[in-house]
């Protein structure tokens, strides 16, 4: 049986106060439930510890947004791996479309982030995914092949057990529009190929593939049941205790 990853990206919403009382909403929805998925919330760096301390003992993992290369020093507003394991986080999202789009993250850069991350002990997200012109060209797996190339290349085999990858069109973030469960099926399978050519089949069926892009309890189901879908990455709908809830509890069921 597939463990899903349940992740929510709550992006730049939710200050200490607000993340810790979202997160305290969503744990009391599963008070004396269990669940076998890994749920995952990545709150703002500075409202890790509250949210942090609101999970405590209850089987939900908070993750970090990005990650700078470096231990520590002269890197004015930058956070390292070490500084994100102290504050209890598990995984970090690295090289989403916002920071590649707004910060200019190269591949190469978004490669040393994710080494970086996975040889200090904690999990990397790789968010790979095609604009709309790319698609539209026909051109996405041309793009996602590169992107996701360029980090495993950086990477040996070992790595796979912390390595997670989710595939996330740049058209169906934050815009209500979703990949059909096709859509998302064929391109998972070519990144599971990819994966394959570098790692060989067992790695490639070990790593987790996650969607994202406009995930919500109402599609959920059917992309979740997508034989290559190991998860979701969800932005919008994860600031909401309930749909977040939902979107959890459906994995459940799957
Ligand atoms: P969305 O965001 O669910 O709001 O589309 C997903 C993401 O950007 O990770």
């Amino acid at each position: 049986m597939r463990t899903f990853l349940i992740a929510g990206n709550w992006k730049m919403n939710a200050g200490p106060t607000d993340a810790g009382k979202l997160a305290k909403e969503i744990t009391s929805k599963w008070a004396g439930k269990t669940f076998s998925s890994e749920a995952l919330l990545c709150p703002p760096y500075i409202s890790i510890p509250a949210v942090q301390q609101a999970f405590d003992g209850t089987g939900f993992q908070t993750g970090a947004q990005n990650v700078y290369i470096e231990d520590d020093g002269a890197f004015t507003g930058e956070i390292s791996t070490s500084m994100i394991k102290d504050a209890g986080c598990t995984y970090v999202i690295i090289g989403h479309s916002e920071r590649r789009e707004y910060f200019s993250e190269s591949d190469e850069f978004i490669a040393s982030k994710t080494k970086k991350t996975i040889d200090s002990g904690l999990k990397a997200i790789l968010c790979v995914g095609e604009v709309l012109e790319e698609r539209k060209s026909g051109n996405q797996e041309k793009v996602v092949e590169k992107q996701v190339n360029a980090v495993l290349n950086h990477l040996s085999a070992d790595a796979s057990d912390h390595f997670v990858i989710a595939y996330e069109p740049v058209w169906a973030i934050g815009t209500g529009e979703t990949a059909s469960p096709e859509q998302a099926q064929e391109m998972h399978k070519f990144i599971r190929s990819l994966v394959e050519k570098s790692w060989g089949k067992a790695k490639a069926d070990g790593v987790r593939i996650l969607y994202g892009g406009s995930m919500k309890p109402g599609n959920a189901k059917e992309l979740l049941g997508q034989p290559d879908v190991d998860g979701g990455l969800i932005g919008g709908a994860s600031l909401d205790a309930d749909s977040y809830s939902k979107i959890l509890e459906i994995s459940e069921s799957i």
